[in-house]
């Protein structure tokens, strides 16, 4: 059966939860379910109905960080569409790099957007008032063990690549026009969500150029996967809190609880939500 078209839209106007006023099911906040690294496969075929279901009964929207399929092929990305058809929320998602294995990311955005998923690379959307700013992000490293761009062209490629994701998540976030934003990704910012990996793979993990947007433009959370094995929280810099919400590590760090992240921002007024136009793309003051 196909799966049922959700309300999806750019930055305006924004979405509502199908069969939902405009209060929410959460009255006076927002609520998102959260969960990165599905892993999807033809074998999953019928079994995250219920996983979305229990996802999405309480929450606004779903929020879905990357790795979406096992191996980014068109049959995986149908059956998660499928199996998408129990949700009756928006769906926001960003690719991750498994869903670029097959060399067919377009073709999986595409089957995903057929289904209603808001798949984002670099663009704004809202969800009741609350920006949210998404790509997948690249590796790179944290810190001062960032790749620098300088030796082969090979070298200055891969950190160009880092840097132009930085870019489109700062584009996405100079659009935005709501005081309550969340960012997703599929890499991480920082180096705080993916301790508990092997140190030696830190680099491959996420990469501190996608921090750099978050220190310019006020952002109320951070949701990224990739790092199975990582942390479930930590901070930028400038103290915005990152969730790791990679579902193996909500599976095996909350064994008692569902694996994805509720997360709850205040309903921002309709005056609040239209905002003040920030001039010429600056951050606006917060
Ligand atoms: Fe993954
Ligand atoms: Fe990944």
């Amino acid at each position: 059966m196909p799966a049922a078209k959700r309300p999806a839209s750019p930055v305006a106007p924004p979405l509502s939860a199908k069969g939902s006023a405009s209060a929410g099911k959460s009255g006076r906040s927002v609520r998102f379910a959260v969960v990165g690294d599905l892993h999807v496969t033809r074998d999953c075929a019928g079994m995250l109905r219920g996983f979305f279901a229990q996802a999405t009964e309480s929450a606004d929207a779903l929020l879905l960080c990357g790795d979406l399929t096992d191996y980014g092929t068109a049959e995986e990305a149908k059956v998660l569409a499928d199996e998408l058809g129990a949700v009756s929320v928006p769906v926001v998602a960003v690719l991750g790099n498994h869903d670029f294995e097959s060399g067919m990311p377009q073709t999986v955005s595409e089957i995903l957007a057929g289904a209603g998923v808001r798949v984002l690379d670099g663009e704004p959307c809202e969800i009741q008032g609350v920006g949210i700013a998404g790509t997948k992000g690249f590796p790179g490293g944290f810190g001062r063990g960032s790749l620098g761009a300088w030796g082969e062209p090979a070298i200055k490629a891969f950190v160009q690549e880092a840097l132009n994701e930085a870019m489109k998540l700062e584009s996405a976030l100079a659009k935005l026009r709501m005081r309550r934003r969340i960012v997703l990704l599929h890499y991480s910012p920082i180096a705080g969500t993916v301790e508990g990996e092997p140190v030696d793979i830190f680099p491959f993990l996420g990469s501190s150029r996608l921090e750099e947007p978050l220190l310019r433009y006020p952002v109320d959370a951070v949701f990224h996967g990739h790092a199975h094995r990582g942390a479930l929280e930590g901070r930028t810099i400038n103290g915005v809190p990152v969730f790791n919400v990679a579902k193996p590590l909500l599976q095996r760090s909350r064994p008692d609880q569902p694996p994805f992240r509720l997360f709850e921002l205040p309903r921002e007024s309709l005056q609040e939500e239209a905002g003040t136009p920030e001039s010429d793309g600056y951050p606006p003051a917060r």
